[in-house]
């Protein structure tokens, strides 16, 4: 698009998909939020939001939608509409696509079975399991972060959080990255959203089998505990139950990978910062939020316009989208002092990377625990880690900013 003003080529959100921009998209949202920070972008069809303020207004505002809708079949092949329509409306009763009351109703009953506290009693089997994947590859003094830690160790903890075998967790590789699929925004041709669909209707058949068996022969894990949740009277149903634990599973892992592939490079690109941790191990909890604020796994979100609003001076029409960057808003110098600082000790950071309002993350405390322990453990055990290329491959999303691969290596242990 070209500026009228000042004659340049006029940057849009899509251009983070250029290769400059997919390496270090903070200059881009600076030029936008700088530019105007309530644009309409003609390519991405959509209002685009790069201010913290604006950006935390709309998200706890009820007039800015999450809801999906009523859920559309017709376009469905009829042969594959038996399979296809129960995995969509599952989908559809996830909580994350609706708004209050069948929202708070449901969240409400997810976060008696996913407490803080039961979150924190992992913390013993998630440093034994960090051990473990680091004991794997100490004496090889080389490992390839991405496929030998951080995927795993998110992968393995809900996981067996859930209760699922360890023999049926690579299935879920397949799995997770079809959701991931389905919430990345991007437009799917038809035969790309027919291989998603039917993906997450396997997904389905898997958890029906696992809810059926504890149904007749109770076990002690969050599926369980997902069944019996109750609220006066109130439980998931089979719907409810399927599509929740598949939200918990997907939207859990990939995110929380990229936390970490990108919180390491981070800190191995600020070798004084990544000094400061090692030495000051109890730093970890400022430390994760600082790393989630720097470089947020999940880059934005989007909500729908309800009616006709005026706002911040803008007129919004009813059905129309908001993008709200997250990670545009994380570096908003209004908010937050010298905002492309890796700054492990920063106070008062108060950052969006977890969202806002009424489905602020769910996971949030996991999350940070899995990071606490992964960066310390890894800082402790690891000496001379270092990167080894400059050259890393993001994942091409405007939703999430990830690593594909991040090849590091440290001195071995003999
Ligand atoms: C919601 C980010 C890890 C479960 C969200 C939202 C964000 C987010 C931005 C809000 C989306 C919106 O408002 O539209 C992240 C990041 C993570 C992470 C950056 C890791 C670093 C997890 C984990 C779990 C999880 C580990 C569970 C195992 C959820 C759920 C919601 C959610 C259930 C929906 C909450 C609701 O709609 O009320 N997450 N997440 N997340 N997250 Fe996470």
């Amino acid at each position: 698009m070209q500026d009228h003003q000042s004659g340049h080529q006029r940057l849009t959100l899509s251009d983070v998909q250029r290769p400059e921009y997919l390496a270090n998209p903070y200059p881009l949202y600076h030029r936008l939020r700088e530019h105007d920070p309530i644009y309409w972008d003609e390519e991405m069809h959509a209002w685009v939001l790069t201010r913290y303020t604006d950006v935390v207004a709309v998200l706890r505002d009820p007039r800015f939608s999450s809801a999906w809708g009523p859920v559309e079949t017709a376009w469905m092949p009829e042969e594959l509409r038996p399979q296809l329509e129960p995995a969509l409306r599952a989908v559809s009763r996830q909580m994350l696509f609706l708004d209050p009351p069948d929202h708070s109703r449901l969240r409400g009953l997810v976060a008696r079975a996913f407490t803080p506290r039961m979150v924190e009693s992992l913390r013993p089997r998630v440093q034994r399991l960090v051990d473990e994947l680091l004991d794997a590859v100490q004496d090889q003094g080389e490992m390839e972060f991405v496929a030998d830690f951080a995927y795993p160790l998110p992968a393995i903890v809900i996981a067996e959080m859930l209760g699922v075998p360890p023999e049926d967790r690579s299935q879920f590789i397949v799995w997770t990255q079809d959701f991931g699929r389905l919430l990345d925004g991007g437009h799917l041709s038809f035969e790309e959203l027919l291989t998603t669909l039917s993906g997450i209707a396997d997904f389905l058949a898997y958890f029906r089998r696992q809810i059926a068996q504890r149904r007749t022969a109770p076990r002690d894990d969050l599926l369980q505990a997902l069944i019996l949740a109750e609220e006066q009277g109130d439980r998931l149903n089979e719907e409810e139950l399927l599509g929740n634990c598949v939200l918990l599973l997907a939207a859990g892992h990939g995110t929380t990978t990229h936390l970490l592939g990108n919180g390491l490079y981070a800190l191995l690109q600020h070798p004084e910062q990544l000094q400061l941790l090692r030495e000051n191990p109890s730093l970890a909890p400022t430390a994760v939020m600082e790393l989630l604020r720097y470089d947020s796994p999940v880059q934005l979100t989007s909500r729908r316009l309800t009616a006709d609003v005026e706002w911040a001076g803008r007129r919004f029409k009813a059905g129309e989208e908001v993008l709200t960057v997250l990670g545009a808003a994380n570096h908003d110098p209004e908010q937050f002092p010298d905002p492309d600082r890796l700054d492990l000790r920063r106070t008062d950071n108060r950052h969006v990377a977890f969202g806002h309002g009424p489905h602020f993350c769910l996971g949030a405390p996991l999350a940070r625990l899995e990071a606490e322990v992964a960066f310390t453990t890894i800082l402790r055990r690891l000496p001379q880690l270092c990167l080894a290329t400059e050259q890393i491959e993001r994942l091409p999303s405007l939703v999430f900013r990830g690593i594909k691969a991040l090849p590091v290596t440290f001195a071995s242990v003999l």
